[in-house]
């Protein structure tokens, strides 16, 4: 028989989850008991339900996951979780624990990872605490969770309690009077079944292999050295039939071997060089934890995440899951370039703009309102899951190519030919100062609700912006009509165009500033989107000062 030990601890300050949950350095995470201290926190916060439940538990291989995974082990024996779904050495991706957690219908669970920020001792860490429904905590359970860390005294463990995590199967123990279960799962297995329900595996592995219409389709996948490598190797390779070389960088490592696992074409520019030098088809990358993608075609024509969406919405019937229950309502978040609204209108579904966060689907989707959404942040999905799901863009857009036989840039060509095309490009300006930039936002905010500033004009290149609308982005869920205030500055001018202003919640030190710039053109739709956006560009520098306050001539990322 095991022993519960109760341990006397002190709060630490900023256990403050963010847009996805707590992300600090991992040096942060190495505190004595501030770890501990955020899993009890998560298991108080729920300490109506916690005894006699299941949570799932994974992460994305990082550094310090497996550690976490033990003490989350020990802090759950001990606070009477009466089972846990380990994913085999502590892997699961994002996208992996939500079907989990929902085909298994669990309690929750607990996910490790810092997404598509870097790993290894000097990086980053973070732990996400996702719902019975699959998806992240909303606001009032992470603010709960927060609150409990600004108080806690104890936390509860089994110290002596010592589980493989590497070996497949049950393992049961004693806990005081209590049976405590270990399941530690295939982390692919229930992800991969899942799959091959929601797409026609037969027909991609048809357009994968050649047929007599067709020569074999190639394609190039980048798995980053993130958790998604075992996912593709299996569905890519061994599922559907396409050639080892597929796949680059499909093991996942501690640190993603000193790279920025981040599919966007800053972060995985060799993913683009080797598309560009060589005879692929298609290419496609996934972050860290999995749930991010980026989809480019021959010659690494670029789609951007936004333009996505709005061709997997048009062609939602080409995927089977879709075609079986039918498209309900279409969504983006507010900085999201407005192409798929579009199709939305022309299909006469609803269309939803939430603030950014996956979390403000979550809603929507479990009301039966909401099928498909995304985000420029490099995020696709569906109801499927409550997760963005990397894998499943990839199967997406080839699930729309084996069926139209069209290329990605002809798809996406005939995509603008009927519904114009929304530019789109985002300015990230990296590890900031954060006084400064705190500061630009409130004066911008101060100076864009001033009266006068609606009908104003602004001019640069040969082109004359007015302004429609100017706010700090408010959002009133429809479901449970909670409030999410102050998600962005936004200038909405006469001609649709927009520009966004927001400060990321997903770093863990300074401050990163986003700009986005949307503009719509009806017949001009083959243009470079740096070239086309300029000139709003330019205003958006002007009206902000961003150049001024943040010290910096140029962004660290565009995409
Ligand atoms: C995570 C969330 C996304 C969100 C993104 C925003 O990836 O899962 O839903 O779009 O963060 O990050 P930011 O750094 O802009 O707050
Ligand atoms: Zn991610």
């Amino acid at each position: 028989m095991l022993n519960v030990v109760t341990v006397n601890t002190n709060p630490y300050e900023g256990q403050k989850p963010g847009t996805s949950g707590l992300r600090k350095k991992v040096k942060v995470f190495l505190q004595e008991n501030y770890t501990e201290n955020f899993i009890q926190s998560i298991l108080d916060a729920n300490k109506d339900s916690i005894v006699g439940s299941t949570l799932v538990v994974g992460g994305d291989g990082r550094y310090l996951v497996k550690e976490v995974v033990h003490k989350i082990i020990k802090i759950c024996g001990a606070n009477g979780v009466a089972k846990l779904l380990i994913g085999q050495n502590g892997i699961l991706s994002t996208p992996a624990v939500s079907c989990i957690i929902r085909k298994y219908k669990t309690l929750g669970g607990i996910v490790l990872t810092a997404s598509h920020n870097p790993g290894g001792i000097n990086n980053d860490f973070g732990i996400k605490f996702n719902c019975s429904n699959g998806g992240p905590a909303p606001d009032n359970t992470t603010n709960e969770i927060y609150s409990l860390t600004t108080h806690i005294k104890q936390y509860k463990i089994v110290p002596d309690l010592v589980c493989a995590v590497d070996q497949i199967g049950m393992q049961t123990f004693t806990v005081e009077d209590r049976q405590f279960v270990v399941e530690v799962i295939d982390p692919v297995q229930d992800y991969v079944d899942y799959m091959k329900e929601i797409f026609d595996f037969p027909k991609i592995k048809t357009l994968i292999q050649g047929s007599e219409q067709r020569p074999p389709f190639k394609m190039l996948i980048d798995c980053m050295s993130g958790v998604t490598g075992p996912y593709v190797k299996r569905i890519f390779i061994s599922e559907l039939g396409a050639p080892e070389g597929s796949v680059r960088r499909a093991t996942p490592l501690e640190d993603f071997g000193g790279a920025h696992p981040d599919p966007n074409l800053t972060y995985a520019a060799d993913l683009v060089t080797a598309v560009k030098n060589g005879d692929y088809d298609f290419g496609a990358a996934f972050d860290g934890d999995g749930d991010r993608n980026m989809i480019i075609g021959r010659d690494a024509f670029f789609v951007s995440p936004s333009d996505s969406l709005a061709v997997l919405a048009e062609h939602a019937q080409c995927v089977p899951y879709f075609a079986r229950r039918g498209v309900r309502g279409l969504a983006r978040s507010m900085p999201t370039a407005a192409a798929v609204d579009r199709v939305a209108a022309k299909h006469g579904k609803e269309m939803f703009e939430v603030p950014t966060g996956w979390k403000y689907f979550g809603n929507l989707m479990d009301a039966g309102r909401l099928s498909l959404c995304g985000e420029e942040s490099f995020g696709t999905g569906s109801d499927h899951v409550r997760e963005k799901d990397g894998v499943w863009a990839a199967l997406a857009w080839l699930s729309v190519l084996a069926t139209s036989g069209l290329s990605v840039q002809g798809t996406l060509e005939a995509h603008w030919a009927k519904y114009g095309r929304n530019y789109f490009t985002r300015y990230d300006y990296e590890e900031c100062a954060s006084d400064p930039c705190n500061e630009m936002m409130q004066a911008l905010e101060k100076k864009i609700t001033a009266p006068g500033f609606v009908g104003s004009s602004f001019s640069s290149g040969n082109k004359t912006y007015v302004v429609k609308l100017a706010d700090n982005f408010s959002y009133m869920d429809p479901i449970d009509k909670s409030v999410a205030m102050k998600q962005g500055l936004r200038i909405i001018f006469e001609d649709g165009s927009r520009i966004v202003l927001r400060l990321s919640g997903t770093g863990s030190s300074g401050a990163t500033v986003r700009l986005y710039i949307d503009s719509y053109e009806a017949t001009e739709v083959r243009g470079d989107a740096q070239q086309m956006l300029r000139p709003l560009i330019e205003v958006a520098l002007d009206i902000s000062q961003l150049r001024q306050y943040t010290g910096r001539a140029a962004p660290t990322v565009i995409t």
